[in-house]
């Protein structure tokens, strides 16, 4: 201990000597020339966790490709009007010369200071002034114009998905709807009818296994506090597989499902694991969109150049991967953390190993992606890192897979796995292309998989099947009202719209 504390206290006593320059191997950013951009910019972009990006650029112009270190930017999120703003701030270091910069905020305040610093000097256009009725996530203050919400959030004009999902259905009857539906499935499976009325929730559900309804309730709680819906009535699937697999359009029943297939007609949204963690960003969950780019591993270089995987065993083709792995263990370190579905049997599958903490997964240059019980959820963390993803070919997907590009943003794998081998050693011989898609799906993921990009999925998906309904949304009987938390602690006043309920 003595030797490496002594060092670093000569380090930093040098440091007060030195001119700073001398000491950094690359220069100091400039405050003047580094870039700042983002929704958390912007007054009206309300998300349960705002943010906002820093690109570090040096005097010339060039900008930074690693870290100019963890603690080179300081970020102030200040309401003028309150001395004690209740803000939590976190800057997270991409090390790649870009920082993501978080807030969530427990109360609404009117207008908002942002100052981005550097060695105390204010970094580009900083302070970031966010004027008027700044909102946080659990006021109740929905936006009534749909279209200027969607401008607020820059949400992209379409989704190809939503279009493919909703084309099979000319026309949506929702009286049929309500009779039929629980008729084929209510019994066997866990639905729930939801009826959106005056931007209010109701909701009946079908089966016993209805837990997961809280997802569902949550976000569109969270969406109609920030923005006005369209009456809609639907049917969300809760089970794991989708549902509808008839093929004559004017008998299909439109079923909202967070997993889609080839097989099967079922209108996919964002699954709820994804949606969950938008929301629970700096509260419930650890692992985010946001928390796993601060938490990328080391640099490429560094990385370990073996495939990886850890999971359960839920699909015939996991244990394929776990025996293929004790066979080739220079090639590939795969292992389960729980046997669950398939008989235990150590001496083909064994031995089960310790979990993975899912940000260590990155020590390794290449994911291995396989589905689950249907497709895996993991996918959009395993993009956002800087590992390479071999994703296995498959009937399921998830909302934004229609998106992706096989070798442009992941390296394909035969649903059987039959070529895993020989991909894993073409990603080896062919570092370079294998660092590309690794990077074009990072950015893939930071794009089109960030909570701004969750909020206008599912609003433009509500919108387009609400144009398809041909009878009128209904508080049906036997549905019951989910009601907004009540945030009594730090209760907000809405400025948007005239009259609005007490406070
Ligand atoms: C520098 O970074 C910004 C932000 O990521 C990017 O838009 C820009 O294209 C980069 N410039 C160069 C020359 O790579
Ligand atoms: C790379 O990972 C494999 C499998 O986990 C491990 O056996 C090997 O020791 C690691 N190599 C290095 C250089 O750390
Ligand atoms: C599923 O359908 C898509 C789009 O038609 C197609 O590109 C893909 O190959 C199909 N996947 C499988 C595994 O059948």
């Amino acid at each position: 201990m003595p030797r490496r504390a002594l060092l670093g206290h000569l380090l930093r006593l040098a440091a007060l000597w030195l001119p700073a320059p001398a000491l950094c191997a690359s220069p100091a950013p400039s405050p003047s020339r580094t870039l700042v951009w983002g929704l958390g910019l912007e007054t009206h972009a309300v998300l349960p966790v705002r943010f906002f990006f820093i690109q570090a650029v040096d005097k010339a112009g060039v900008n930074f490709t690693t870290s100019p270190g963890e603690n080179t930017f300081e970020v102030k999120v200040v309401s003028p009007s309150e001395p004690f703003s209740r803000i939590w701030v976190q800057l997270l270091d991409r090390h790649d010369g870009s920082f993501l910069v978080r807030y969530r905020m427990y109360a609404s305040y009117t207008d908002l200071n942002i100052h981005v610093l550097l060695r105390n000097k204010p970094v580009a256009k900083s302070p970031y002034i966010l004027t008027g009725s700044v909102y946080h996530e659990s006021c109740d203050c929905p936006e009534s114009n749909g279209a200027l919400w969607e401008k607020y959030m820059r949400c992209p004009s379409s989704f190809a998905q939503i279009q493919h999902d909703l084309s099979v259905f000319t026309r949506v009857d929702l009286d049929r709807n309500a009779e039929e539906i629980p008729v084929r499935f209510g019994q066997r499976q866990s639905l729930c009818h939801y009826t959106i009325k005056n931007n209010q929730v109701y909701i009946k559900t079908y089966g016993e296994h209805v837990g997961f309804r809280i997802f569902m309730d949550a976000f569109l709680l969270s969406l109609t506090r920030k923005v006005t819906l369209p009456d809609i009535e639907f049917f969300v699937n809760l089970g794991d597989w989708p549902l509808e697999k008839r093929r004559a359009p004017g008998k299909l029943h439109p079923i909202f499902s967070w997993c889609g297939s080839n097989d099967t007609r079922d209108i996919v949204m964002p699954t709820y694991d994804l949606t969950e963690s938008v929301l629970e960003t700096m509260g419930r969950v650890s692992l985010d969109m946001m928390s796993v780019q601060g938490n990328t591993g080391p640099p490429w270089a560094e990385k370990n150049s073996t495939g990886f995987w850890r999971g359960r065993d839920s699909r015939r083709e996991r244990l394929e991967l776990v025996k293929m792995a004790r066979a080739n263990p220079t090639l590939m370190d795969a292992a389960f953390t729980n046997f669950f579905f398939f008989k235990h049997d150590e001496s083909l599958y064994g031995p089960l190993v310790k979990h993975v903490s899912f940000f260590d997964f990155f020590k390794y240059k290449y994911q291995i992606n396989v589905d689950g019980t249907v497709a895996a959820y993991r996918l959009p963390y395993l993009l956002a890192g800087d590992s390479v993803v071999l994703k296995q070919e498959s009937i399921y997907y998830e909302h934004f897979y229609a998106a992706l590009q096989p070798w442009v943003h992941y390296i394909p794998l035969k649903a059987d796995l039959s070529d895993l081998l020989e991909k894993i050693q073409w990603a080896k011989d062919h570092d370079e292309e294998a660092l590309e898609i690794a990077r074009a799906g990072q950015m893939f993921a930071r794009t089109h998989l960030m909570g701004d990009s969750i909020f206008c999925y599912y609003f433009k998906l509500f919108q387009e099947y609400a144009k398809l309904q041909v009878t009128e949304p209904k508080v049906r009987v036997g549905m019951e009202r989910v009601e907004q938390p009540k945030d009594d602690l730090f209760p907000c006043y809405c400025h948007r719209t005239k009259v609005k309920d007490e406070l």
